[in-house]
């Protein structure tokens, strides 16, 4: 069997961790570096190599054509996704495409026409969908350990920094050259916890969607929020996240709680406690490009394909269309680079005990 060639576009910023696993994959003899592309110039990494001779590109229609790679990682910023996946496509290769997959529910059905026409895959990477806890989460509720689930939450608590919002042009935008270009922290760095919760419920589009968006710096978008995700038929799903966290991190505590236990995940680390169990870290998470490799070669169903993250996209798009508040100055404080909202880590755990909102709970920053 041949030996599949990657390109990755959007190279530099995080196209870096991309090009970390490819090269580990290439010295492994598991695929063959096709070329690079960017916009800005690229630097070669002791564990990302630019071996001599490697095609780079700042066009990626060039790249293309010129490479004709079998697989293509996008990771742009994502209201550039859909040109150049589409792109990709047409030029037959399979993608492995970064998350938010696209900007919009009519972005996903064009996205979706376009791959059904041609017949290529396209993976998203949510790489949480590659825990080899989430099989074991959803076996343990569906044999019924947990009683009828009530409800889904997750709470995390990460903090970052002023330079966060000055790591590229679209840090902090609600819109770039008149798209959505969809930064905040639900649809940005939480975006693996929307598309777990989503993925643990097994549910599709949810009927009520309430979103709560805060910021407590000088962006567009939010750095604190909340949503609350419900369904004609099977549990709420309560997300409550800050990026303006106190010192102690809540990591992205997954909960589900049911009528005879609870089950917690801790998406990132895969550490999982079932009801009566210990917590332990579940070992053997499957790489997203691996996957695709082997749904290519054996035509294994992928892990994380463009179709599983719809619902995800519906959430994204009523998120991006809900109003952001500003939290006034009075609850803020900093410690160092960081801007904390004082006393949020309760909140946020109270949000996920009572899935409430933060506008439901004596929260006196969250008065919208
Ligand atoms: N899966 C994850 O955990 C994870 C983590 C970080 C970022 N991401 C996603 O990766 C994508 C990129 O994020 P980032 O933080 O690296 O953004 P970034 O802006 O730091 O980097 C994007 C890179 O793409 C390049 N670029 C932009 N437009 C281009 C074009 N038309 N052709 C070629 N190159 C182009 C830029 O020059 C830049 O080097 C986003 O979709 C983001 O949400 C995913």
């Amino acid at each position: 069997m041949s030996v599949p060639t990657v390109a990755v576009i959007g190279a530099g910023g995080h196209g870096l961790w991309h090009r970390r696993r490819i090269a580990a994959r290439v010295e492994s003899g598991r695929v063959r570096l096709a070329g690079l592309c960017d916009l800005a110039p690229l630097t070669s990494e002791p564990d990302a190599p630019i071996p001599e001779g490697t095609p780079v590109f700042t066009d990626h229609r060039e790249l293309l054509a010129e490479t004709r790679p079998d697989i293509v990682v996008v990771c742009t910023p994502p209201h550039t996704h859909l040109p150049i996946a589409a792109d990709a496509v047409a030029a037959g290769a399979d993608l492995l495409l970064e998350k938010p997959p696209v900007t919009s529910l009519d972005e996903h059905r064009r996205l979706t026409a376009l791959l059904d026409e041609s017949g290529r895959a396209c993976q998203v990477n949510f790489q949480a969908l590659g825990s080899p806890a989430l099989p074991l989460l959803r076996a343990a509720i569906g044999d019924g350990d947990l009683g009828e689930v009530r409800s889904i939450t997750v709470t995390g608590s990460w903090r970052r920094p002023d330079e966060y919002y000055r790591r590229s042009d679209w840090a902090g935008k609600s819109t770039m050259d008149g798209r959505r270009s969809l930064d905040g922290a639900l649809a940005n760095p939480f975006a693996h916890a929307v598309m777990q919760a989503l993925a643990v419920a097994g549910a599709g589009i949810p009927s009520g969607i309430e979103v709560e968006r805060f910021r407590a710096r000088d962006i567009e978008v939010d750095d604190t929020a909340c949503l609350r995700l419900t369904f004609h038929d099977g549990p709420a799903i309560l997300v409550a996240v800050t990026l303006c966290g106190e010192a102690a991190k809540i990591e992205g505590d997954l909960t589900v709680a049911g009528s005879a236990g609870k089950a917690l995940f801790e998406y990132p680390t895969d550490r999982l406690r079932l009801p009566g169990g210990e917590t332990e870290t579940v070992p053997g998470r499957v790489d997203l490009l691996d996957d695709l490799i082997a749904h290519r070669e054996q035509g294994s169903p992928l892990l994380a394909p463009l179709s599983a993250t719809e619902p995800f996209t519906a959430v994204i798009e009523a998120v991006a269309a809900a109003p952001v508040t500003q939290i006034p100055e009075g609850h803020l404080h900093r410690e160092g680079p960081y801007l904390v909202v004082d006393g949020v880590n309760s909140v946020i755990e109270a949000a996920g005990a009572r899935t409430a909102l933060f506008s439901e709970l004596p929260a006196p920053w969250a008065i919208r």
